[in-house]
């Protein structure tokens, strides 16, 4: 008897993953403990999976064939349908399943594992995070001991290359992406990138594991990158940080806070020497203290490993009759809504450069409950051509806020008149522990 293989989508990471398959099957096969057959790759282009060397002989357009008739079903095919139906047919045969689909898992995870857990088979998906990082297993394994406070996740490479070059090299938000799309890192539409919905699909899924409770992506507060100006880069760098687009799952008290947004990062923390297009996850535990895993998050090969060290622990599971981890919900913890997430901020302001202005600001931040912790002013010059005012130029940076404080402060500084203009205003994370 051998343990039959069938990958559903044979795209960027697909094709990597026959590839692997094939040239790997017996250092596989003796890590398994039985034989890995592939057989059969469902796509809905065959040609072009035969154009790539698989032998003919294995590639149908049959998907929903195929997922019935193996041990193992790899969905690889992304988006919500066909691959569901496909997941939920390979689980209702008996099949364990793998998968990198991120989005369908964040919105509709429940239902998948429900039938997982109906059939009594594995549904793994470590790809479906950070790409060939290994964070999955960390969190659902490697964390059963402990208790996670924070997570906190440069999952979205094509942000952080933007972000990073934008900071390397001085250029704009636009011309930054244009440079990611020209590399092959952003897609030619980057919306799901740049807006944070790619790295709010996996803080849902950090968040369910990290904190034992099912956070579903509506559940994820998300902000991305593209209010952010080469300026802010630019201040950033002189005040110590680097702005980073982060994944964000809080334990606080009362709940948990799971959001995506800009923030500044400390230039000593270690996620902020994560360049290019590379991941890293940075956990925080009562236990162990903080763990970083850092990588590739994307990408045909680096995300085959992932895909494929799944298959093969699904297949070991089968040999030895039992499963690997299931969904664990038992803490049921409430997602704190965006109101309740606490953060240190920094704001920068354009403001009248003349006595008591920076009484005025400070009293309007005190009203809120805001705690300063520096100020910085430099002078702006004069402004305005007929009746010239003398502009300052502040970087205030807070203690921890909340949102709600947060944002009833940016709302009353804008009514001042001695403010001329909230430049910006940009979260800090990352205090180490
Ligand atoms: N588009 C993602 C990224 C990879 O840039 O990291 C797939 O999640």
């Amino acid at each position: 008897m051998s343990l039959r293989v069938a990958v559903v989508g044979c795209g960027t990471v697909g094709s990597q993953v026959v590839r692997l398959l094939t040239t790997s099957v017996d250092d596989l096969s003796a890590r398994v403990g039985d034989r890995l057959e592939l057989v059969g790759v469902a796509d809905r282009r065959p040609e072009a999976v035969v154009a790539q060397g698989v032998d003919p002989a294995l590639v149908t357009e049959d998907s929903e064939g195929l997922v019935t008739r193996a041990d193992i079903v790899v969905e690889l095919i992304g988006g919500t349908e066909p691959a569901r139906g496909l997941m939920l047919a390979a689980l209702g045969s008996g099949a364990s399943v793998v998968t990198a689909n991120k989005a369908l898992l964040a919105a509709d995870g429940p239902t998948l594992y429900d039938a997982a857990a109906a059939a009594g088979v594995d549904l793994y998906y470590e790809a479906a995070v950070a790409g060939a990082i290994p964070v999955v297993r960390v969190i659902r394994e490697g964390m059963l001991g402990d208790q996670v406070r924070r997570v906190l996740g440069i999952v979205n490479g094509t942000t952080n290359y933007v972000l990073d070059t934008m900071t390397t090299d001085g250029l704009d938000l636009d011309r930054a992406v244009k440079d990611a799309q020209r590399l092959g890192y952003a897609e030619a539409d980057p919306t799901a990138d740049v807006e944070g919905h790619d790295a709010a699909a996996k803080a849902a899924l950090l968040a369910s594991m990290a904190f034992h409770t099912r956070v579903s992506i509506d559940d994820v507060s998300c902000e991305g990158i593209t209010g952010i100006t080469d300026d802010d880069v630019a201040w950033a760098q002189r005040t110590g940080h680097v702005v980073k687009l982060l994944a964000v799952a809080e334990r606080l008290s009362g709940g948990i806070s799971v959001r995506v947004h800009p923030a500044l990062v400390p230039q000593t923390h270690p996620l902020a020497g994560v360049r290019g297009a590379f991941n890293a996850v940075f956990i925080e535990a009562e236990a162990a203290g903080p763990i970083m895993l850092y990588g590739q998050g994307a990408g045909g090969v680096p995300t085959a490993s992932a895909v494929v060290s799944d298959i093969v622990s699904a297949a070991r599971n089968r040999v030895t009759g039992g499963r690997g981890p299931v969904e664990s919900v038992y803490a049921a913890l409430p997602v704190l809504p965006p109101a309740a997430a606490v953060s240190r901020f920094q704001v920068r302001l354009d403001v009248a450069d003349r006595t008591g202005v920076l009484a005025t600001v400070s009293t309007v931040l005190a009203d809120a409950g805001v705690s300063i912790e520096s100020v910085r002013q430099s002078p702006g010059g004069a402004v305005g051509r007929q009746a010239p005012v003398d502009v300052a130029h502040l970087v205030i940076t807070t203690h921890e806020a909340t949102e709600a404080a947060r944002v009833a402060t940016l709302a009353a500084l804008d009514r001042l008149d001695v403010v001329y203009e909230v430049v910006s205003v940009i979260r800090v994370e990352g205090d180490m522990p």
